[in-house]
């Protein structure tokens, strides 16, 4: 069959190509699903707000005040397109009540009241802390150096119960990146101009500005990840990302840009996996990863297809963090961006006063 390419413009400005597949979409105009909402919001009652780390994770903080989701907080809201799209939205004022909560700033419940503390802060990432936040530091109640392994175990298996996203849970580290950098809300990106998300990719968003890896080294070092990280990072994160566009391709609802969008960044997330199966023949989920995202058509009103797809290939991701550690993929070097593609700048681990 001919493969077509057709154009689409949109707003004058940019133009859009999408490849035939994509185009099932234009088949079917019947609504799916109802309104979601995307990023599930911190729970502002667990919230204990970014000072409280302070006082512990010094260096952590001073690299996180030089990065994009610090500054947002105060530079979002005065941004022309931040006042156009809240005004399609129907937006009062962008740091209270509204759908850019969950994903722009950090929401706290001070005195029964809740209060937009900061933009994306810690516990965006790692979760409110409420709940773990006193575990994961005591050391079992003994110090450093007499905590036990099993204590030590013991502890972390607790703070994570809680709630705590660390590191090595690589897939629900990925998943919460991803929760905010994909925008599954349909209205916001057609009826409010918003981008339907980033040009994520985890190695190079994660090894910029976002680095904070000073805590191991005592702050004397920003350390990037090993070669072995970066494979589990580039594999997870285009597994996620192939996940999380099967799940907004499911809410799309309308031939428009949103359904458009996601639908090609599920049709990327696929090639770029197939290119990550030949590089890494030793691991057999990534074909299976693609045979579930093949599963399901993109096209609007199938719903139930896309999320049974997203789900196995979730299952999948679950196994790949838990039972490799990417010492063996070294195929996958060259696939994955060097330096120059890392997003913002390291901050280098200095003094922090
Ligand atoms: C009282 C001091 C203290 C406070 C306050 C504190 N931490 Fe920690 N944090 C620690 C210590 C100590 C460790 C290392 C424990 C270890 O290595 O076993 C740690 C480790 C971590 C780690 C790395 C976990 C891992 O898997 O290696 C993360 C992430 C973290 N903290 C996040 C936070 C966040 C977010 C907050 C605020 C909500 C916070 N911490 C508040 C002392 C603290
Ligand atoms: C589901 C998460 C999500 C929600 C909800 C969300 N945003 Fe965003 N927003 C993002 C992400 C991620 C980016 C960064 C996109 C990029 O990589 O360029 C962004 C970027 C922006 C930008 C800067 C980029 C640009 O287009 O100029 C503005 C302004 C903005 N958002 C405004 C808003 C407003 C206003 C709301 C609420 C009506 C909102 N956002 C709701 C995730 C979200
Ligand atoms: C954008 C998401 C994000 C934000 C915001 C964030 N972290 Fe992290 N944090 C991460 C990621 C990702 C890693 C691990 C990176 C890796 O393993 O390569 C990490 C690692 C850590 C570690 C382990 C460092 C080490 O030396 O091993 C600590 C401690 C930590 N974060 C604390 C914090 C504190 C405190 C804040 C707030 C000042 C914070 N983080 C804000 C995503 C985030
Ligand atoms: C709570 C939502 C949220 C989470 C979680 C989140 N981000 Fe972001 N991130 C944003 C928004 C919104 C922006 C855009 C902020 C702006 O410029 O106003 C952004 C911006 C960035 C930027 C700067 C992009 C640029 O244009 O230079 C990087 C890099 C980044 N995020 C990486 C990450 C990584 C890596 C993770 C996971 C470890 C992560 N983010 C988790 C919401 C989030």
């Amino acid at each position: 069959m001919a493969r077509k390419t057709y154009r689409l413009r949109s707003s004058g400005v940019k133009r859009y190509h999408f490849q035939s597949l994509v185009l099932l979409l234009l088949a079917l105009v019947v609504p799916y699903g109802t309104a979601l909402s995307g990023k599930e919001a911190t729970d502002p009652s667990k919230v204990v707000g970014p000072n409280e780390c302070a006082e512990c994770h010094k260096q952590e903080v001073a690299a996180w005040k030089s990065s994009h989701h610090f500054k947002t907080f105060r530079e979002m809201p005065r941004n022309k397109r931040a006042k156009k799209i809240a005004k399609k939205m129907g937006v009062r004022r962008v740091k209270s009540g509204s759908t850019c909560l969950n994903c722009h700033f950090t929401v706290q419940l001070k005195s029964k009241k809740k209060k937009t503390i900061s933009g994306i802060s810690c516990e965006s990432c790692h979760s409110a802390g409420k709940d773990w936040f006193k575990i994961h530091s005591e050391y079992s109640g003994k110090t450093a150096k007499t905590e036990t392994k099993e204590e030590a175990r013991a502890r972390w298996k607790s703070a994570e119960a809680k709630g705590m996203i660390r590191p090595a849970s690589l897939y629900r580290l990925a998943k919460n990146c991803y929760s905010c950098h994909v925008v599954p809300i349909e209205d916001l990106v057609n009826k409010g101009g918003h981008r339907a998300g980033s040009a994520f990719e985890l190695v190079s968003w994660s090894q910029g500005e976002v680095l904070h890896n000073t805590w191991h080294s005592k702050g004397k070092q920003n350390v990037p990840a090993n070669a072995a990280r970066k494979r589990m990072l580039y594999l997870v994160g285009l597994g996620v990302e192939l996940e999380t566009g099967l799940r907004a391709v499911a809410r799309a609802t309308s031939r428009k840009l949103y359904a458009f969008e996601m639908a090609t960044r599920v049709d990327r997330a696929r090639k770029k996996l197939v290119a990550a199966a030949k590089a890494a023949p030793n691991v057999p989920e990534i074909a299976k990863m693609i045979e579930f995202a093949h599963s399901a058509g993109l096209k609007l009103n199938n719903g139930s297809a896309l999320t049974a797809a997203a789900d196995g290939v979730s299952k999948l991701l679950v196994k790949i963090s838990a039972s490799y550690d990417g010492s063996k993929m070294a195929g996958l070097d060259r696939l994955i961006p060097g330096p120059k593609k890392f997003k913002g700048t390291v901050r280098n681990a200095k003094a922090v006063k």
